[in-house]
């Protein structure tokens, strides 16, 4: 028995086989059954057939799509890379943009030197100016090796990039500068070519204010238009520009007295745009429209808000809203109907309706120095970062955009030039931030004058009670960007460091870090006790962070 079943097992077929004579001794039987059906053979042939076609078919494409089209080449992007300028200067003046198409960003900036590097033979001569000039420069966010660069003013400039152009019927995009003294020059963001150069129009005693801003197109020719503000004596003009050409519109307008820096040009509900920049303890504004019309003595396509006009009483470059203590930054926010206003100011933050400019809240902070950021702390949901102090004092708050409300503080002693903080979207609605302090968080050896560490910490609202420390850095920070360099996969942090007087040239460098390698030699700085998690297992929290394009 056991033998027997054995072999049946190994031999299962031969049973089978032994099978089928049982049938055979019944002739009859056969015939009849393929009597029934003859055609099937040739069907299940046919089925076959059918079948290993259809396989083969599948196969080829597989093999086709997996060995003879080559994947698209993704270029390797380097974790870190560096790029040097000797006996040069650099300003605060950082951006980012997919300039060769490889979709990494590359790196802009700026940086003043006798001559380029070695493969631009481009010198300050060639585009007018005398040695030594500022260059603008485009490095390729993959590996950090320069993909153009071109001298375009000679002492600094206020840069505004990514301005959209019309050259002979095609969109394309420029960076303009605004030069010290008296240059106006777009290049192309792509190419690095002039696409125009002007000399400015500005009187001798006249000092530019604040960054370029772009106005909605009022010259008609399909491009927005530029504006720029400017102080002589006590008076602030405003031009305005072209944005496709860089010809003047008009002549300067005047915005009346006072005006510092920090203006914007807000957008009403109904479409009309009104300049507003802080004027002793008060918001003013001034009508683009009417700027416009008096700049160019004849009409202008803008609009007017009926609302403005009348219970603001905008009509004419003045106050329209008293705040409480001087102004000192203005922000577009995006709020539940179009945009609203966030006004910083020496004693109080303020978000206005953007129509109508009620408080919709109003949180008493002492001091704030520094334009505040936004993120997400709570998924979804804007969060105002702000810094109240300075020094040993100053203390970071969350405020809730909606509401008002502190959703997060914590001291984070500062040093004098630390750059100013950066927030970057994460895949779970949240953003992960970037702030600049002290390397001591306690502040004890912060009188020491030599010690000058600006050391960066990251912090992400799903582990509230832990810092991490990416890194030290001793050098002068001119400025600094979390960027995500490419969409979903890779977040950097890019450093622009320099001289920090513009008479004493030195080494300029931009740096970029992967974010992820900082966070693996990060030093976990714990805030609170909580879970009682290793070092390790924080910063491989923080590894596994991914992060997602601005929406
Ligand atoms: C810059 O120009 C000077 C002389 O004009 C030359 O000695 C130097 O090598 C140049 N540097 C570069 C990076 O081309
Ligand atoms: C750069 O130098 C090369 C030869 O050294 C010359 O052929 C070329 O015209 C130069 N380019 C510019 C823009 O001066
Ligand atoms: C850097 O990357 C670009 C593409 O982004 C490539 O064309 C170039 O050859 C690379 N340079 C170096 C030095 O690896
Ligand atoms: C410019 O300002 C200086 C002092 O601030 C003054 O001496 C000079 O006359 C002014 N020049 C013009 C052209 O207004
Ligand atoms: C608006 O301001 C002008 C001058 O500043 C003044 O003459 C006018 O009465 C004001 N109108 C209202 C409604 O306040
Ligand atoms: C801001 O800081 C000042 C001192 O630097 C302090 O008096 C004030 O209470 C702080 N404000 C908040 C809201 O914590
Ligand atoms: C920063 O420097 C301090 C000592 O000055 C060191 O303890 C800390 O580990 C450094 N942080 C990083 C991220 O290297």
């Amino acid at each position: 028995m056991d033998s027997k079943d054995l072999e049946a097992e190994i031999h299962p077929l031969k049973n089978e086989d032994k099978k089928v004579p049982a049938n055979v001794g019944n002739p009859a039987k056969t015939e009849e059954s393929s009597k029934g059906s003859p055609r099937q053979p040739r069907l299940s042939r046919c089925r076959t057939v059918a079948f290993f076609l259809s396989l083969f078919v599948c196969l080829f494409v597989v093999f086709v799509v997996s060995f003879i089209i080559p994947c698209p080449d993704r270029p390797a992007s380097q974790g870190v890379w560096r790029v040097n300028y000797n006996a040069a200067v650099t300003y605060d003046f950082l951006a980012t943009e997919d300039i060769n198409r490889d979709r990494i960003q590359d790196v802009l900036f700026l940086y003043k030197n006798s001559n380029g590097s070695n493969n631009f033979n481009l010198s300050c001569t060639d585009e007018g100016f005398s040695s030594p000039c500022t260059f603008v420069a485009a490095v390729s966010g993959a590996n950090g090796s320069v993909l153009w660069e071109r001298p375009a003013a000679q002492d600094g400039a206020l840069v505004q990039c990514s301005v959209p152009q019309l050259q002979g019927g095609r969109t394309s995009s420029a960076c303009v500068l605004v030069g010290r003294p008296g240059s106006f020059v777009a290049v192309d963001l792509f190419t690095g070519e002039t696409l125009w150069s002007h000399p400015s129009s500005f009187g001798r005693n006249t000092s530019v204010l604040s960054s370029l801003l772009q106005l909605p197109d009022v010259d008609a020719d399909g491009a927005p238009d530029l504006l720029v503000l400017t102080q002589e004596e006590k008076e602030v003009g405003g031009y305005i520009y072209s944005g496709s050409t860089g010809r003047q519109i008009g002549h300067r307008g005047s915005l009346g007295v006072g005006g510092t820096t920090g203006s914007l040009v807000h957008v009403t509900r109904a479409g009309a745009p009104y300049i507003l920049f802080p004027c002793a303890s008060s918001l003013c504004s001034c009508s683009v429209k009417g700027l416009h019309e008096t700049a160019t003595g004849s009409g202008s396509p803008l609009k007017r808000d009926p609302r403005w006009e009348g219970a603001l009483n905008a009509s004419t470059p003045g106050p329209v809203w008293r705040s409480p203590g001087a102004l000192r930054y203005l922000m577009n926010v995006p709020g539940k109907a179009g945009e609203d206003l966030l006004l910083v100011g020496a004693e109080a933050c303020v978000l206005a309706d953007g129509q109508d400019l009620t408080p919709r809240w109003t949180f008493r902070v002492a001091q704030v120095f520094r334009k505040p950021i936004l993120g997400h702390y709570k998924p979804d949901t804007l969060t105002v970062v702000v810094e109240n102090g300075t020094g040993v004092d100053r203390q970071i708050l969350f405020l809730d955009l909606s509401t008002g409300a502190v959703l997060w503080n914590q001291a984070l002693p500062s040093l004098p030039g630390d750059p100013k903080s950066a927030s970057l979207p994460t895949a779970d609605h949240r953003s992960a931030f970037f702030f600049w302090g002290l390397h001591d968080l306690e502040g004890t050896n912060q009188a020491e004058p030599g010690d000058t560490q600006h050391s960066l910490y990251m912090f992400h609202p799903t582990l509230p009670g832990v810092l991490l420390e990416l890194a030290n850095i001793s050098a002068n920070i001119m400025a600094f960007q979390a960027v995500l360099f490419e969409p979903s996969r890779h977040a950097a942090c890019v450093l622009l460091t320099g001289p920090a007087s513009p008479d004493t040239p030195g080494t300029v460098s931009v740096v970029k870090h992967k974010v992820r390698d900082l966070v693996q030699s990060s030093r976990v700085v714990r805030l609170a006790e909580g879970r009682p998690d290793s070092d390790q297992a924080v910063r491989d929290r923080f590894s596994r962070l991914r992060y997602r394009s601005e929406a």
